[in-house]
């Protein structure tokens, strides 16, 4: 159960909610912490979920759960980049039709029994993209989330749009010439997925917006001073259904409990002995990998930078390097501290914690907002290269590291955050959407309302 202290709990309204969660960190974050929410509102929840990356059952007595094959047995978390996210999505789609199917009829089933709360809504996340078509079979009302970022949708309608007009395979040439509609993103701002075959993302993107046009609504973890409904009119984007801003989810519960791998809270006591404002968090997500030569000019650009760091590095996230190198763990050591996983929010709300060199992942980026703390962009794939556009160009509350960055780009970016006085003004505007945020979740802001709303368009099912 969540841990934040004013979260209102609502009496039982005799209304059941299937929770469907895709198995990735930054998904069955976001699932659960929405399921607590809803869960507040007085549903009872039931998770769906697969084998593959199976949530921690124990940290959520309060839900059902029931578990479905999904013929990935023996993959574990780690070896997702070694798979390719594109082909692990894909496989997942075609493996857990007909287990989702049977799950999903079954719970139904059981709970048309008087003495059980009516399930009125399936809400499963928009990658699953066959669930409208069983939740239409099985004649269930569905509503999907989205984990990423608003504008990220804009981002893939655009990728198809240009794609129809044959913008791809994209020229380097090209690059900063962005057809005028993508403002204000550019091409290589696309939310594109490494792969050696596109005609794959494009047919996952196809299915997702066909699937949004049949659902009852979109839950969106954003909130609308961030992202106001005009600012994605204008990026051309259609959403057909209601649209419920009500994030960030993780100011009502934390990204903790959901946590698959260990976190290592050692770092907390590290950050005790830094100064304020003076330590570096950097982190790349739980899916983006790296090769050895870009390790190298990371590590390179930390230590020439003069600055504290704390560095995540999690199991698979260097290709080809099972150890770190020797003579930088030694240079390391008293000025930076390096850990396989962070309690990473915890770190963020740190004092001693000034700013994030993130790969701008949607989870990240509202974390680093919700603690006021400047970042700096490395986008890896998706919509992280949005979010990376947004944050640096948009919002201005962080710098970009384009392409590939060296060591000396890196030294460069680190100071200009930590030490300059642009750095000081990145962190002011930080400081202001912090405020705004902080205000969205309370009674009357943005948020509390759009889940006010959302409680009574699901008790309408
Ligand atoms: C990907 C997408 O890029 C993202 O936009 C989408 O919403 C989910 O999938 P991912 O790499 O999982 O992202 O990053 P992110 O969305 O930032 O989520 C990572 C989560 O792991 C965060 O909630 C973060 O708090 C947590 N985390 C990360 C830790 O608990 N410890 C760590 O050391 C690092």
């Amino acid at each position: 159960m969540g841990d934040l202290g004013d979260v209102v709990y609502k009496p039982r309204n005799g209304h059941g909610l299937v929770l469907f969660p895709l198995p990735l960190q930054g998904h069955i974050n976001s699932m659960l912490q929405l399921a607590n929410i809803l869960y507040s509102q007085g549903f009872s929840i039931t998770v769906i979920h697969t084998e593959f990356n199976s949530p921690s059952l124990s940290k959520f007595p309060h839900f059902t759960f029931r578990s479905i094959p999904d013929g990935l047995s023996g993959e574990g978390h780690s070896s997702i980049s070694d798979m390719g996210i594109l082909t692990l999505l894909s496989a997942l789609n075609v493996n857990c039709v007909e287990p989702f199917r049977m799950c999903l009829a079954e719970t139904l089933q059981s709970n048309s029994d008087a003495s059980k709360d009516r399930i009125a809504c399936l809400i499963s996340d928009s990658v699953w993209h066959f669930s409208q078509r069983i939740a239409d079979e099985l004649n269930i009302r569905r509503m999907e989330l989205r984990t990423t970022s608003i504008s990220s949708f804009s981002g893939f309608s655009a990728l198809l749009s240009l794609h129809k007009r044959g913008y791809f395979p994209l020229q380097d040439m090209k690059l900063e010439e962005p057809p005028m509609e993508l403002w204000p993103l550019r091409l290589k701002d696309l939310p594109i997925l490494e792969t050696e075959n596109p005609e794959e993302l494009y047919r996952l993107l196809e299915s997702m917006v066909k699937e949004l046009k049949g659902c009852s609504g979109l839950i969106s973890n954003s909130f609308e001073e961030l992202e106001p409904a005009k600012l994605n009119e204008s990026g051309g984007m259609e959403v057909p259904v209601p649209v419920f801003s009500i994030g960030p989810f993780h100011k009502y519960f934390p990204a903790s409990s959901s946590s698959l791998l260990k976190q290592d809270k050692s770092s907390l006591l590290w950050l005790d002995k830094q100064a304020p404002n003076s330590v570096l968090y950097v982190s790349f997500g739980s899916l983006a990998s790296i090769d050895a030569a870009q390790f190298e000019e990371i590590a390179s650009g930390l230590l020439e930078s003069e600055q504290p760091f704390l560095w995540v590095v999690r199991p698979g996230l260097v290709h080809g390097l099972d150890l770190l190198p020797g003579r930088f763990m030694g240079a390391v050591s008293g000025r930076g501290l390096i850990v396989q996983w962070a309690p990473q929010q915890e770190v963020l709300a740190h004092p001693s914690v000034g700013g994030f060199w993130s790969h701008c992942g949607w989870n990240s980026t509202l974390e680093s907002i919700c603690e006021g703390v400047p970042m700096i962009c490395m986008p890896c794939f998706g919509d992280q290269r949005v979010n990376a556009r947004f944050i640096s160009h948009i919002w201005r509350i962080g710098l970009q590291l384009e392409g590939k960055a060296q060591r000396g780009d890196i030294r460069n970016a680190i100071r200009r955050l930590m030490m300059s006085e642009e750095g000081e003004e990145i962190r002011g505007r930080m400081r202001n959407l912090k405020a705004k945020v902080d205000y969205c979740v309370k009674p009357e802001g943005s948020s509390y309302d759009a889940l006010q709303s959302l409680t009574t368009h699901l008790l309408s099912f």
